[in-house]
């Protein structure tokens, strides 16, 4: 798409851009919790709205329940874990994974209305993928495909960051990347580079997939990008961004450096994955996690990650106590920069009006 056609892009559309804060579509997997989490303890987490409770059985298979106990309403992850069973720690009765009760401790009949819901969950990559919407249709086939399987790369699990803000506005952060050169300046950029002038830009969107894609040619890496990925200083190289945002739920973002000599040669790659969760109408979870083609995956690299993080979670959590201060009195003034951002909440808007 041309400068021109995105700019008549926005000011056609511009009335019609779905507001921030959006509701969220519920048939659809998202990330529950990163596979290192998950063990022989009971993890609580808030998750599209309801309480959950997770672990991992005997035989390390995950499991998902609600968190909420159907005697008295206390929250199970508050129990203990005994074999593959939950026992609540208020009265003590006890629940299968599958959500059935094992047993009451006072006495022998269970009432048929004594159950927990549980949920699907299925592991892949580094993460453990939840559906909360319709069960028949929870087809693990519908993760998103990224062919981040196909690369022998280390993978390593970094945090998950909850945020008091809209899931939304994650995607509008990184669907909007112009934000880097200000708000991370310092961190993920020299503050020389204010201008996108010089760097090939293009987005494109295939079904709900928004990838975004620039490219850097003869990129001379500062001594501080050449350390965070691993490449020889004062060496330069082609870099190539892509920004691939699978909504609602998932967004990697690809930093693959080659030889400008030979650009089938990869000189070095990172993969963040970013899955986005909502935990509420206005919270929610920014999880990440790396592949990459040389070793990472150390505290350092998780602490530099969390700086990255924070420096946008002030900003989601600003954004979002301005929108609950003025409620719809604000109105969003979009500019060219916003596209993709705008059509990412178009696709999800549309989303949210299917399930209806
Ligand atoms: S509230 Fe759970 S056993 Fe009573
Ligand atoms: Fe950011």
């Amino acid at each position: 798409m041309s400068v021109e056609e995105a700019d008549a892009a926005v000011a056609q559309r511009k009335s019609e851009v779905p507001a921030a804060g959006q509701a969220f579509p519920r048939n659809h997997w998202y990330v529950a919790a990163g596979s290192a989490e998950l063990g022989r303890h009971l993890l609580g987490r808030k998750l599209l709205g309801e309480h959950l409770v997770l672990f991992r059985r005997e035989d390390g298979g995950a499991v998902a329940m609600s968190d909420w106990c159907p005697h008295r309403g206390f929250r199970l992850s508050k129990g203990k874990l005994i074999g593959d069973q939950i026992q609540c720690g208020y009265h003590g009765i006890r629940f299968e994974p599958s959500g059935a009760c094992a047993g009451i401790p006072t006495q022998n009949a269970i009432p048929k209305q004594l159950r927990v819901r549980s949920y699907p969950l299925v592991e892949k990559w580094l993460w453990a993928w939840i559906w909360m919407g319709d069960p028949s249709k929870a087809d693990p086939a519908l993760i998103p495909h990224t062919g981040l399987e196909d690369r022998p790369y280390h993978h390593a699990f970094h945090l998950c960051c909850p945020m008091k803000g809209n899931y939304q506005l994650i995607h509008d952060n990184l669907l909007d990347g112009t934000h880097v050169s200000f708000l991370h300046a310092g961190t993920l950029d020299s503050e020389e580079n204010t201008e996108v002038t010089d760097v090939d830009f293009s987005w494109e969107t295939v079904g709900s997939l928004i990838r975004i894609t620039r490219r850097f040619h003869n990129f001379l890496p500062t001594a501080m990008v050449a350390q965070s990925y691993a490449l020889p200083q004062g060496v330069p190289v082609d870099r190539l961004l892509v920004t691939e945002h699978y909504m609602p739920s998932f967004v990697i973002v690809i930093n693959r450096f080659t030889d400008p000599a030979d650009p089938s040669r990869i000189v070095s790659e990172q993969i963040v994955h970013i899955p986005v969760t909502p935990a509420g109408r206005g919270e929610a979870y920014h999880f990440a996690g790396t592949s990459t083609s040389y070793p990472s995956g150390t505290k350092d690299d998780t602490a530099f990650l969390r700086g990255v993080i924070e420096q946008d979670l002030m900003a989601i959590e600003t954004v979002q106590s301005g929108f609950d201060e003025r409620g719809i009195a604000f109105r969003e003034v979009s500019v060219r920069a916003d596209t993709p951002g705008v059509q990412g909440r178009r696709i999800v808007a549309s989303m949210v009006a299917a399930e209806m």
